[in-house]
């Protein structure tokens, strides 16, 4: 494993009764990287995204954070730590306009940062960096909007912005494309994508998605979780062409489509 990675999973172990849920489970991520997490259903991947963000408690092994030994951290002190994700349910506040959401969350992660400021100050310092965000998704157009109006695509965009908010090191993306259609997801890859791009704010992300052509454009490597282990970690090209991939990855059909020897 190298040294300069972001974030390392180590010997992840989550047991529910005789099941082993994450089985030992390793791996890194590094600065900057898009890491994709596939694998069939029951496979374990809501399990360790849930250790990785403090809901579920391992039953062994460790986080680590830019070399900081998170295992043991609340799930708050993970996003001051720089670990920030998007929910599969939306925490858009429908009633509130997009500008306030963003300043909500901008305002929930401030902290300290903004106390020397007097108030005035501090909320314009606010609504600046709310509508710099907006434009970095794309939603800029729609800030005095109500959130609850938006087409469900940039509603998900907005909820990616309220993650971006704490400026996170690593977002965790729970299938982001999750109910979207081909135009849709087309700009929500493109959102993911220039989060690697942005140096000044480069974010690496873990990226949870069933969207196999979104995952395919994405990643820079992809890890397979089988059964709670990991069957393969490697570059797009590699884990397609892996035979043990498409055999349990794939599925058993893509196996009996091939001619007979
Ligand atoms: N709280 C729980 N108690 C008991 N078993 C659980 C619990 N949560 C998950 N499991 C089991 O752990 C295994 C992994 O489930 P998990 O939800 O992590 O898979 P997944 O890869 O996210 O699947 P999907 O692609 O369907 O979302 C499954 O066998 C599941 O039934
Ligand atoms: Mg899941």
């Amino acid at each position: 494993m190298t040294t300069d990675a972001l974030f390392r999973i180590d010997g992840l172990v989550k047991r529910f009764g005789g099941l082993l849920a994450t089985d030992h489970v390793t791996l890194a991520i590094a600065p900057g990287e898009v890491h994709a997490l596939i694998g069939p259903n029951g496979a374990g991947k809501t399990t360790l995204i849930h250790q990785i963000t403090g809901l579920l408690k391992p039953d062994a092994g460790r986080l680590w954070l830019a070399g900081r030994d998170i295992t043991a951290l609340a799930d708050h002190q993970r996003v001051a730590a720089g670990l920030s994700r998007c929910f599969q349910v939306t925490r858009v506040f429908a009633r509130n306009t997009v500008q306030d959401n963003l300043v909500l969350a901008l305002q929930a992660h401030a902290g300290s940062s903004l106390r020397f400021f007097a108030p005035r100050t501090r909320e314009a310092g606010l609504y600046a960096q709310a509508r710099e965000l907006a434009a970095r998704v794309g939603l800029d157009q729609v800030l005095s909007r109500e959130a609850g109006t938006l087409p469900h695509g940039a509603q998900r965009t907005l909820d990616v912005a309220l993650a971006l908010a704490a400026k996170p090191r690593l977002l965790l993306l729970d299938e982001p494309m999750a109910g979207m259609g081909p135009e849709e997801s087309a700009r929500m890859v493109e959102l993911i994508e220039s989060l690697r791009g942005n140096d000044g704010e480069r974010c690496a992300v873990l990226l949870v998605e069933h969207d196999m052509d979104a995952v395919f454009r994405l990643a820079d490597r992809v890890t397979v979780l089988v059964q709670g282990r990991v069957l393969t970690t490697g570059t797009v090209d590699a884990v397609r062409a892996d035979a043990r991939v498409q055999a349990v990855y794939l599925g058993a059909e893509d196996i009996a489509t091939e001619p007979a020897p």
